[in-house]
Parts: structure tokens; sequence; C-alpha cells
């Protein structure tokens, strides 16, 4: 299948960091299409081979595991081609659609990459040019706004130009392995389903936790926030996974039904849960792997008085039959204790205690995501008797340790490799619809709001903690402690 990947952007971080080392590994596997063109576009006069060079430069920095060898960059860089362009002039999109239709490719993909204030002039601009014909597809990159309403808006323009199934809205955490296994889990097993639900399980916990802090995106980040760039999409995509009904079959859109529901179920804020379910966190200096390192004030693009959030914990439900006043707990931060994100799912203690169990022992399913990629189950056994004594020995804590880097490879591939793979294939499951997206941001446009009148501020905690004590103690008034402290 002829395909032309047109990456908007093709200078910039994104493109560097993640969507060509991204694409080279599918290339590398052989699963990246045969006859396919990348084409890199940018404000610079580069040429094709300038910009091969300027790649090749970019490569040796990655991983060794996954950097090309030469000659393997001598052949991936025959796809890659450089258009330089001027966004916001209709002459250079009409001089790319010459070229993309006089090589007529089956497929073409305009990967957005760009500021997402430029994505609806990038959409208006195809469309005036004809290029969002049924066999193109638009890839739009988060953020995609900042707020219900600037949402809306750029859905609007997008779907006037393109219909739904053109467009292929990223949530790269939708495109880790361990999130399709999460639906694997779910839905390619009988076991837990009967399980599954208010009567079994007494709380969910959901941690996205990095350690490192806000790198050199400082500028982005004071705009953006904690919960603008993790708990409206990442953490509510892996909410969805973890809470929706079995879909009617494995279609995009019976899926994303689904999510949709779960997205409309969450409880609605109040003024009394504003104020005692959400924690909002901001990290100050500490150490990170033992180093000493600057808080979020001494970053650089950071304002020394910023009431920007690094960290979000907070509670919610999801209020339909399956799940009616189960707690859902999410946590996200950054320069947190470790690079962790996990599911906790907490099962109710046997109804009736028979045995001298330890306290905390409720059985619990715990799904690794990053960076240990697995499953464990954790269950009670009776431990070794004590041959001096007559009493029955203590029941013990044991676990059923799935480790799926060792089952399947840690050369799995990656997320944006897949998601790239899917959007050239025409697969749209695990892309965001527009009207997800939009209750998404819908449910938290009031923490947004509050926050904004809350002359409170974040609360401080020093980098290399699990965040502010609130977070503990919020959960803990149901009666629940994050897993580190259990
Ligand atoms: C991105 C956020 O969407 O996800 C970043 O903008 C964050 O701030 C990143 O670091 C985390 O992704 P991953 O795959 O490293 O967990």
């Amino acid at each position: 299948m002829s395909f032309d990947l047109v990456l908007f952007g093709g200078t910039g971080d994104l493109a560097w960091r993640k969507l060509m080392p991204a694409l080279f590994q599918a290339f590398r596997h052989g699963t990246l299409p045969e006859g396919g063109r990348i084409i890199g576009i940018g404000r610079d006069k580069h040429s094709h081979e300038q910009y091969r060079v300027l790649m090749k430069e970019r490569f040796d920095k990655v991983e060794l595991a996954k950097r090309p060898s030469a000659e393997e960059f001598a052949r991936f860089a025959a796809l890659l081609e450089f258009v330089p362009m001027d966004l916001s002039r209709s002459a250079d999109y009409a001089a790319l659609a010459d070229s993309l239709n006089a090589r007529g490719a089956e497929t073409v993909v305009m990967y957005v990459a760009t500021a997402p204030s430029l994505f609806t002039t990038v959409c208006e601009q195809l469309a005036a040019v004809g290029l969002n014909a049924p066999h193109i597809r638009v890839v739009l990159e988060k953020p995609l706004g900042h707020d219900l309403a600037s949402n809306r808006a750029i859905n609007q323009t997008v779907r006037r130009y393109f219909a739904e199934n053109q467009v292929f809205r990223i949530d790269h955490y939708l495109g880790k392995p361990a999130v399709q296994n999460l639906f694997a889990l779910r839905f390619g097993n009988a076991l837990f389903e009967p399980l599954w639900r208010r009567e079994h399980i007494a709380n969910i916990q959901i941690t996205i936790a990095e350690d490192l802090g806000v790198e050199s995106r400082g500028g982005f980040y004071e705009t953006t926030g904690a919960l603008r760039d993790m708990v409206q999409n990442h953490a509510l995509q892996l909410l969805c996974a973890i809470g929706m009904e079995p879909p009617i079959n494995a279609h995009a859109d019976a899926i994303r039904d689904e999510k949709l529901k779960v997205l409309r179920s969450l409880k609605p804020w109040t003024a009394h849960s504003l104020a005692s379910d959400v924690v909002r966190g901001q990290y100050s200096k500490g150490t990170a792997g033992g180093i000493a390192v600057p808080g979020y004030r001494e970053e650089a693009g950071v304002s020394a008085h910023s009431q920007t959030e690094t960290f979000v914990a907070l509670r919610t439900e999801i209020a339909n039959w399956r799940w009616a006043g189960v707690p859902f707990y999410i946590r996200t931060g950054k320069r947190l204790a470790g690079r962790d994100a996990r599911i906790v799912v907490n099962f109710r203690p046997t109804p009736h205690a028979i045995f001298n169990a330890p306290a905390s022992s409720a059985n619990k399913l715990v799904i690794h995501l990053q960076p240990k990629d697995g499953l464990e189950l954790h269950l009670l056994a009776q431990g070794q008797a004590d041959r001096q004594s007559r009493a029955a020995a203590a029941l013990v804590p044991v676990q059923l340790d799935l480790d799926f880097d060792k089952r399947f490879g840690s050369e799995r591939v990656g997320a944006y490799e897949r998601l790239l793979l899917d959007v050239i294939g025409g697969r749209l499951n695990l892309f965001v619809r527009s009207d997800e997206q939009e209750e998404a941001w819908r449910w938290v446009e009031p923490l947004i709001q509050h926050w904004a009148a809350d002359s409170q501020g974040p609360r401080p905690y020093a980098a290399g903690s699990w965040g502010p004590s609130a977070s503990s103690a919020m959960i803990a008034r149901d009666g629940h402690c994050w897993a580190e402290e259990s």
C-alpha cells in the first residue's frame, strides 16, 4: 500500500523525539508498508538531503538499541523528504497538493505536530486545496484546546472539512502495550468480569507518577499544568478502560461509545467535592535519584510566583449500576518518588473472617503499565506451620506475578509506533473521538474554574516525595491508602 505521511512540525521536538524514532522502528521491524514517503514540513529551507543529515544527527542521540546502523539509516533516509512551507500561505499548500496529487498515494496522512494554535489553520488550508478527500487522514496531537470551549472550537473547524473517521486524535497512552493488555484482560477473559463491580471491588487507584521534572518544557507547562497535561486525557482514558462496559464488538465506535458512557457517568463536581476531593500540588526543591534538583518555580521558563500545578490527586465515582459508590482515585505528578504508572484494583475483604489474617489483606490486582509491564494478583496463602506450636500458621500474602516483558520480550511495539501504523492502516480503535474528548474537558472544567478563583494555590511537595500529604489524607478519609503506603 503506498502512503505519504506528511509531518507538519517536521523539525519540531515531537518529530525528533517520538515520531521519527517510532517510524524507524516500524521500518526496521518490516511493519511500515512498502512504498511510503515521509515528508517533513517546516519553515526552514532545507533540501531533502539536508533534512536527512539533520535526522541522522538526531538519531545519533537515540538509545543504542533503537539507533539505526549506517546501512539501515541509508535505507530509511530514502523515504525522507522535506518541503519548506509557511503554514499561513495558501500558495504553499497548493504546491504541496500538486506534489501529493502527482504521486497519487493510496493513503495520505497529515500529522499535525505543530503548536496547537495552528491546528485549525492547517485544516482549513488543506481543505481549501482539496487535501481533505476521503483517502486523506489527519492526526491531531494533544493538547487539543485548553478548555471545553477551545476544544469545541477546534473540533468544529476540523469537522467542517474532515469526516470524523478521517480524524485521528492521539492519546499515546492508548498505544501502550499495557493498556491494550488491559482491554485483553477485561474482554478476552471471563475470569474477572463477574467480580468487576461494586459488590466485589472496594476502590480503584490510578497512578501515573513521573520522576522527571518539566525538563525543557517550562514555558509550555506553565500554561498547561498536570490537570490538562495528564488528567484530562491519559488518566481519564485509563479510567475509561477500567470502568467501561464490554463493547459489543472490537470496532472503534463500539469501544468509543462505551468510553463515552463512562465519561458521562462521572460524578459531577459540587462545591463540597471540589474542596475535599481534589488536591493540587507543586514540587519544591528536593532530590531525584539521589541528586539535588530545583523546585518547579526555579525551572527555566517558569514564573517565580507560578501557581501551576505539577501534581493532582482526586477522588471520583462512576455513577452507574456497576460502580455506584466505588471510589476511583487518580493521582499524577512530576518529580515524584519514581517513574511508576499502575492501576490497583482493591477487592473487598472476605465477608466473614475465620482466619487470623494480617491487616490490609484483601485481594488486589495490580496492573503495571510502566516501567514494568505486567499483572500481579495478591492473594493470601496458608504459611508454613511452626512444628513446635499447635497454633495454625498465620495467613501470609503471596502473589501471582505475570511479567509481560519477559513473556513477550521487552522489544515490543512502542506506543507511537503502534499508533502511527494504525493511522496508516486506517484503524481508529486506539484514537479518541471528538465527543469523548469534549466530555473529558467538560468534566475537568469545574476544577480549572475553581482553581482560577482559589487564592490558596497548589500545595508544595518536596521533589522525590509522593506529593503533598493532603493526597494521603484525602484517601485515608475513606479508610484507604495509596499502594506505596499499604
Ligand atoms: C505527555 C505529557 O503527554 O505524556 C508529558 O505532555 C508527560 O508531560 C508524558 O511527561 C508522559 O508520557 P510517558 O509515555 O513517558 O508516560
